[in-house]
């Protein structure tokens, strides 16, 4: 694997390669790539940067982090010339988040392995795999899971790439959400349905999984009132416990809690929110070991 761009881009050998690989370091198994790794956010993170940078720790590969507000961006530098800069200090890899969709898909062009850490309203590959391995190490085969995504889809890189890697690997997966957040043919693109009734399909499925609402990403406020929201979209204590057999519970991170999700719920017991990110920092490195066998 040269480079992790999206999805969309991901063979069946690849994606079998990386959860093979995610598997034997969750074992312990320790794979080298002592090779610098350049990390560069353009926009906020810490689920994703840090477990990053944990990772190259894993690998025993040298970071070079880049604080956008520190750096020659705020001299107008623009990110070829950054990243033809950090290949020439020595970076074999560049794991980028920028709000431009599509930018590491170009920059990938420049010569630099790329690993894409979220590109806009795009794709979000590394949060999809940590989802699926979630899935897989709690509560098995994601074929015929029923799966449902609650949430501002429009603005989700992460309902973009979870959704598709799942309905790929064989999961029904329904997606729900206001019109405004979930336009229509939207889950059809992705491979699944839209669900017309939270409350039912809450009852009936094994996997619920909701999605922030990115106030920061419209411009305008779509949701101006968020406790109705949270009325009428959120995974509520109540509106959870009330089922007889409550489904595993997801959240990419970071929720506002007490909007589309309950704080209590958080850490309850079948809520998968942590492994998530347990499993996205063992994704992350083996996707650095896996690129960095291609660029040694
Ligand atoms: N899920 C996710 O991408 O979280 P961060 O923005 O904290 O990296």
């Amino acid at each position: 694997m040269r480079h992790l761009l999206g999805i969309a881009e991901l063979s069946a050998t690849e994606l079998s390669c990386l959860l093979e690989r995610t598997d034997q370091i969750a074992q312990g198994a320790i794979f080298s790539f002592a090779q610098p790794v350049a990390l560069v956010f353009y926009e906020p993170s810490t689920r994703t940067e840090m477990s990053f940078v944990r990772a190259c720790q894993m690998v025993g590969a040298p970071v070079l982090r880049l604080l956008p507000e520190r750096a020659s961006v705020l001299k107008g530098e623009g990110p070829d010339e950054t990243v033809r800069t950090l290949g020439a200090i020595g970076a074999r890899v560049l794991v980028m988040r920028t709000a431009e969709p599509l930018l590491p898909h170009r920059l990938s062009e420049l010569g630099m392995a790329v690993v894409n850490a979220g590109d806009g309203c795009h794709e979000h590959p590394t949060q999809a795999l940590a989802d699926l391995v979630a899935l897989r190490r709690t509560v098995g085969e994601v074929r015929g899971l029923k799966v449902l995504v609650v949430g501002d889809h429009l603005h989700s890189r992460v309902s973009r790439s979870t959704v598709a890697l799942l309905s790929r690997q064989g999961a029904e997966v329904e997606l729900a959400g206001p019109p405004d957040l979930l336009p229509e043919g939207f889950a059809e693109m992705l491979g699944a349905r839209r669900c017309v009734d939270l409350d039912q399909a809450l009852a009936e499925v094994d996997v619920v999984m909701a999605l922030r609402i990115q106030q920061e990403r419209m411009g305008q406020t779509v949701v101006a009132d968020l406790a109705a929201y949270r009325r009428q979209w959120g995974i509520t204590a109540e509106r959870y416990f009330s089922l007889g057999h409550p489904p595993w519970l997801m959240h990419p991170g970071p929720a506002n809690l007490g909007v589309e999700i309950d704080p209590e719920l958080a850490d309850a017991s079948r809520s998968l929110i942590r492994i998530q990110v347990t499993c996205g920092t063992q994704v992350r490195a083996a996707v650095l070991s896996l690129i960095g066998e291609e660029v040694a």
